[in-house]
């Protein structure tokens, strides 16, 4: 299945139980000051789940732009670096606002994975947070799970909240091994091993984080989930990387043609780029901007590790406006603002570029000289401020 084709999947398989189709929310929430960018697909449902206003549907299902790179999910690090982590990506959920619950949510999830995108039951497990024992044995009633691979795991990992308030819950996921030997699978691998990927997170939920961090009862229980596409996408493509997907190769094909470099030989870079476009065009196309502070200066950031790692393929020149048309091909037709807004993303991309890329010659040469200093091991702080002040060096770079 193309991802086109998984996304309207999904979505068909909740309009047949009902669920209303809503619209992904804008990237840049307008109303929630706990939050820099929208971090999950129900950001845009929280004053249902606080019972501040009543839904018009009970039931909905949508696919939602999502960006982690700041506050309580935060993936950057990750990015690049592995195959399946990213600033942007799309989650595919399914929403109950306080009408079904835990077992229709546990029951369609497995009908979707394993009858409609018939993936293979031997991949599949399923955690519960410790003490749901109603979660626990509902995987064992109304599915043909082994009942070896539900497993109970600790708050870490299956009690999900937003940020550090909001709308919480246990919560159930259901990870896919992806390894070649069937027989090396263990319960301790999961959530503890690249092998086996968290596709779905099915949350419960019925608490809501309050400042002085205590968690007080909502007066009604919901189901709150989330599924990756790009992860998905991966497993049903039978690639292990997401960035094999046809979500990314687009993108990826274009960077290794404008920089003749090779994406098998060093996928990082080529990796760390493509993700990065997506954020930028997203998050700009929803009415963000590069700046010194903020969300600003997130995009900044992005901007500007993106750059860097373009100029260690040799692409010294502003490139990556030019990828902006990749993307628009890839996804606009889902995702029209991108294509509406083009003209100015690349605008905004390109101006951006071109001021980093001034900052970073002048600051590469005062780099040099700091690190041709004889006998350096560190640089100290006060050169490090100033690459960082005056040369405009992200920290991380
Ligand atoms: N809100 C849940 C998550 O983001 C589904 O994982």
């Amino acid at each position: 299945m193309t991802s086109k084709e998984i996304r309207k999947s999904f979505v068909e398989f909740f309009e047949e139980k009902n669920h209303k189709f809503i619209r992904s929310s804008s990237v840049v929430p307008s109303d929630d000051p706990t939050l820099l960018f929208t971090n999950a697909g129900m950001n845009q449902f929280k004053p249902i789940f606080l019972d501040q206003i009543v839904p018009e549907d009970p039931r909905a299902v949508n696919s939602q732009k999502c960006i982690r790179v700041s506050g309580k999910h935060n993936d950057l690090e990750e990015v690049g670096v592995d195959t399946f982590h990213h600033t942007f990506f799309e989650m595919l959920g399914n929403w109950s606002f306080g009408d079904y619950y835990k077992k229709e949510a546990i029951q369609w999830a497995w009908e979707l994975f394993t009858e409609r995108w018939e993936l293979d039951k031997e991949r599949l497990w399923a955690t519960v947070y410790k003490d749901d024992d109603e979660a626990f044995n509902l995987w064992l009633e109304v599915t043909d799970i082994k009942p070896e691979r539900v497993i109970r795991c600790g708050k870490k990992d299956n009690f999900w909240e937003m940020g550090d308030t909001g709308p919480c819950g246990p919560c159930s996921e259901i990870h896919f091994y992806i390894g070649d030997d069937l027989e090396k699978q263990h319960a301790s691998g999961v959530n503890n091993s690249d092998m086996y990927w968290e596709l779905w997170n099915l949350v419960f939920i019925q608490n809501n984080r309050i400042e002085d961090g205590s968690l007080i009862e909502l007066p009604a229980k919901h189901v709150d989930t989330g599924a990756g596409l790009e992860r998905i996408a991966a497993v049903m493509q039978g690639k292990d990387s997401n960035y094999d997907t046809d979500l990314f190769q687009p993108i990826i094909l274009a960077i290794q043609e404008k920089a003749k470099s090779d994406y098998k030989i060093n996928p990082i870079p080529h990796r760390v780029i493509a993700d990065h476009i997506r954020m930028l065009c997203f998050s700009i196309a929803d009415g963000a901007l590069p700046s010194n502070e903020g969300r600003g200066y997130v995009l900044r950031r992005i901007l500007r590790r993106a750059s860097r790692f373009g100029r260690s393929l040799g692409l010294e020149e502003p490139f990556m406006f030019e990828l902006v048309q990749v993307l628009v091909e890839t996804m606009g037709d889902n995702f029209p603002e991108i294509n509406e807004k083009k003209n100015h993303i690349e605008k905004v991309i390109r101006a951006e570029e071109n001021s980093f890329n001034d900052t970073l010659d002048r600051g590469l040469n005062h780099f040099e000289k700091i690190i041709n200093q004889e006998d350096i091991v560190n640089i100290n702080g006060e050169d490090a401020f100033k690459l960082y002040d005056t040369y405009g060096f992200p920290f991380d770079l």
